[in-house]
């Protein structure tokens, strides 16, 4: 079943929507011209993960003598930030950076400028 939930141009990029679509919670996220879309529940502890502070990746060079150069920020990669104890997630792969946790993706397109969900064949009636 197909869910439509706004149009390209009602999301900010970067940007989110985090809707309850009968009680299941799905975060939309708009990088560009893409979108990414994930349960809202995080697979720490069971929080609301796809609420928390949207941030770019963070990275910092270090030096063969083990000294910084400095942190960058990305100009791509985009993580969010569980509230509950700081899981962070990369938006386009829903995977925490140690690779340890992922979130659960959800389908999403566009089509015809409206973002589109598909739902899980679990919650068909
Ligand atoms: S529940 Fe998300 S980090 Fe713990």
């Amino acid at each position: 079943m197909d869910v439509a939930v706004g149009k390209v141009a009602d999301y900010a990029d970067p940007g989110r929507r985090v809707l309850d679509i009968d009680g299941f919670e799905v975060a939309v996220f708009r990088l560009g011209e893409d979108f990414y879309a994930w349960e809202n529940l995080c697979p720490h502890q069971g929080g609301p993960a796809c609420q928390g502070k949207m941030l770019p990746l963070t990275t910092e060079a270090v030096n063969d003598d083990r000294t910084s150069s400095g942190r960058t920020f990305s100009k791509t990669a985009v993580n969010v930030i569980c509230p509950w104890h700081g899981a962070e997630f990369d938006i386009r792969t829903g995977k925490h950076p140690m690779g340890r946790w992922k979130l659960r993706p959800v389908e999403v397109r566009v089509e015809g400028g409206e973002v589109l969900l598909k739902m899980p064949a679990r919650l068909a009636r």
